[in-house]
């Protein structure tokens, strides 16, 4: 048996060979010693064949097919007009790239047909995988499914997975992995509400501090399927790739197909731990800001404060309010190109509207400039209403089967990327703007799923999906210093692979405080607080219609990249004066809360509490925010995690101090003075005693060595 061992200090992966056949992962898992004895080790810890089956002994491969005997869902269905469906893949070589980089090549002398598995272990943890096929015969091979597989723990017992929809995204959904498939099939053409790639699978009751879990996700912004496999003859795994509609990927002879990347993380101390070697993986390997040491700057974004009545007058005073509170970059959303009086009309005529504009962008830019803020632009580059003179020159640029039934949404197409003269109309449409204007900034918006989506009658979603990526790359290339912000509707294409072209995202148009709660805690699961817009909007939110107070709304806003959706002219006294200090909060925290260790605690129905501990331990912030009103008299201590047992830390607050005379006779002493101690190990498990807080507000504990 030959035997590979990826590991570092959290994770290890063993990977076996015998003979000729494809390798297996008799284990992943928490970090084994170095000096262990493989051999034993697999022998004495593999499930043996039992009874009733078939005589070979099937082990659930890193690329199991149908030949294998497996009786579960294979990583390869495809034929070569009708041949070839069922191929049997030989180990060929391995390639070790790095210590932790595996290359394991397999061939299927029969069908001519030869599969990479790449297998990657960061130092942060996260395990990156990716399968790559390549029709090595002369005759055409039609792929139906192409996907990675990853082995689930023994131990999982449970799952955990995402849904959704636009103003609600990143809802948690739980349940227990049971003997069959659980399918989540995502057809939206875009990363999508609905079925967030990303799942976790754990042992029972796994929460943010205890048991064994293992998060998986995609990064892919097209159509998807992950899969959880749980078979009877002992085998879990997931199955993850880009669903393919039918006809959609045929390899001619030489072709090659990868699928995206898989990236997971194992955790032995729950899901904090989990999303705290995602968070280290992402800023190390998949976030490229242009300035790494360029602050996330506070945003204003002017949609919900004027939608599609851009007046020039009104977007100044806006703006110069903007800065009088501290915000460092102001965003014109929607509404400033030709024809756009409404959301019926104008996409894809990329022209500054001379009619709202006379002079142009640059009198807007230039007083925002002045104010010593950025300027920043929305843009929806893939789309086009049918009212737009680019539609009336161009109705065939639209992505779609048959011309003569493409449903609306948003009023709106979608246009053909794969076809070169769009591309290039956007490209330069794009770069003419960026050149012309001082233009920090791109709001990247992407309002509509695809539907029947077809480049010359064959279906087209997985190439549009790389089409958009050489869109954002091409942007990129030509203003490398320009930030792009993801945005599909609010949190509709949030994922690893378009997060390498951009650099913020847009986490939901829903700027209800009390929804951001679930919305913004599930976000973090997979992605830092660095990349997630979070905005204060008005008293009265738009989108739900609840009223929430100003200090609740502005510290939701904190952990996060901090901007403003309200109409600031429009505010109150008290508004102004709360959005004030939480910027300048935002301002003192920012460094602490982008590169710390996100600790999410485990929330009651009461409260959702969350907090960021600096990598050197020596200065943490933590947030407890009241949803509902406390369901015992006195105030539960805040049991806190993540901090040094044997340290003394000294704790205060930046809340501003309110009057809670009403519920309390009395403060904790800490609160009084400001100033109070106490080790991280009393911290972690007596907890730290807090006041009594209102439904709908938050309280900020700051610690520091
Ligand atoms: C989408 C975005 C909003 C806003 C509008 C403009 O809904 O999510 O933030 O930009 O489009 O049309």
């Amino acid at each position: 048996m030959k035997i590979m061992h990826l590991h570092n200090k959290q994770t290890s992966i063993i990977i076996a060979q015998l003979d000729d056949s494809v390798p297996w992962i008799p284990y992943l898992g928490a970090s084994l010693s170095e000096q262990i004895d493989l051999v034993q080790f697999i022998n004495n810890t593999t499930p043996m064949q039992p009874s009733g089956y078939l005589d070979i002994h099937p082990q659930l491969s890193v690329f199991s097919t149908e030949a294998d005997g497996l009786y579960a869902t294979p990583t390869l269905r495809g034929h070569s007009n009708g041949e070839h469906w069922c191929p049997v893949f030989k180990f060929t070589s391995w390639n070790q790239l790095q210590p932790n980089h595996l290359d394991i090549l397999l061939t299927s002398a029969e069908s001519a047909l030869e599969v990479t598995v790449s297998l990657q272990l960061d130092d942060s943890g996260v395990i990156a995988m990716r399968n790559t096929i390549k029709n090595c015969s002369d005759k055409a091979y039609q792929l139906d499914d192409f996907l990675v597989s990853i082995p689930v723990p023994e131990l999982a017992k449970e799952l955990l997975s995402y849904t959704g929809r636009w103003l609600q995204e990143f809802q948690p959904q739980r349940s227990k992995l049971i003997f069959g498939s659980q399918l989540f099939e995502n057809l939206r053409g875009k990363t999508s509400n609905d079925h967030f790639p990303g799942i976790v699978v754990g042992t029972e009751n796994f929460r943010e501090q205890q048991g064994q879990v293992m998060g998986c996700h995609l990064a892919w912004s097209g159509n998807h399927k992950i899969q959880i496999e749980k078979s009877q003859q002992g085998y879990s795994y997931i199955l993850a790739g880009a669903k393919l509609s039918p006809g959609e990927i045929c390899l001619e002879t030489n072709d090659q197909f990868s699928t995206p990347w898989l990236y997971s993380a194992y955790s032995e101390n729950g899901l904090t731990a989990m999303s705290r070697q995602f968070h280290r993986f992402v800023r190390k390997e998949i976030i490229k800001f242009p300035d790494v040491n360029k602050p996330r700057l506070v945003h204003l974004n002017t949609w919900e404060a004027v939608y599609f009545r851009h007046d020039m007058n009104e977007l100044k005073k806006l703006a110069d309010s903007a800065a009088s509170v501290g915000v460092e970059r102001f965003i014109l959303d929607d509404g400033w190109f030709v024809g756009r009086e409404s959301d019926n009309a104008g996409l894809g005529d990329w022209y500054v509207d001379t009619k709202k504009y006379p002079d142009g962008l640059s009198p807007l830019i230039t007083h925002v400039n002045d104010l010593g803020m950025e300027f920043g632009l929305w843009f929806e580059p893939e789309m086009i209403n049918p009212d737009s003179d680019l539609y009336r020159a161009h109705p065939d640029w639209v992505l779609q089967t048959y011309s003569e039934y493409q449903p609306l949404a948003r009023t709106q197409y979608v246009l053909d990327l794969s076809k070169p003269e769009v591309f290039d109309y956007l490209i330069e449409r794009l770069d003419s703007l960026l050149t012309e204007y001082n233009i920090a900034y791109i709001k990247w918006d992407m309002n509509r799923d695809l539907a029947q989506a077809s480049h010359n009658g064959r279906a087209s979603v997985f190439n549009q999906t790389t089409k958009v990526y050489d869109l954002f790359d091409a942007i990129r290339i030509k203003h490398p210093r320009v930030e792009i912000e993801s945005c599909a509707s609010g949190g509709g294409r949030v994922d690893y692979e378009v997060l390498k072209r951009t650099h913020r995202f847009w986490a939901s148009d829903c700027n209800d405080a009390i929804e951001r709660q679930t919305i913004q805690r599930n976000f973090s699961m997979f992605f830092p607080l660095e990349v997630m817009g979070a905005h204060m909007g008005p008293e009265t939110c738009h989108t739900t219609r609840r009223v929430l107070d100003s200090q609740f709304r502005s510290l939701t806003a904190l952990f996060g990249h901090m901007g403003i959706e309200a109409h600031l002219n429009e505010c109150s006294e008290q508004e102004i004066k709360e959005f004030t200090h939480a910027i300048k909060l935002y301002k003192k925290y920012r460094d602490l809360i982008h590169s710390g260790d996100l600790v999410r605690l485990d929330s009651e129905i009461q409260y959702v509490a969350t907090g960021v501990v600096a990598l050197d331990g020596k200065h943490a912030l933590f947030s407890l925010s009241q949803i509902n009103f406390t369901d015992s008299s006195l105030a539960k201590p805040l049991v806190l995690a993540g901090l040094e047992p044997e340290k003394m830390y000294k704790i205060s607050t930046p809340t501003i101090p309110t009057d809670f005379a009403s519920r309390m006779k009395k403060l904790p002493l800490w609160i009084i003075n400001n100033s109070g101690y106490l080790s991280g190990k009393h911290l972690m498990t007596r907890g730290l005693a807090m006041p009594m807080l209102d439904a709908g507000s938050c309280f900020l504990i700051e610690l520091e060595l």
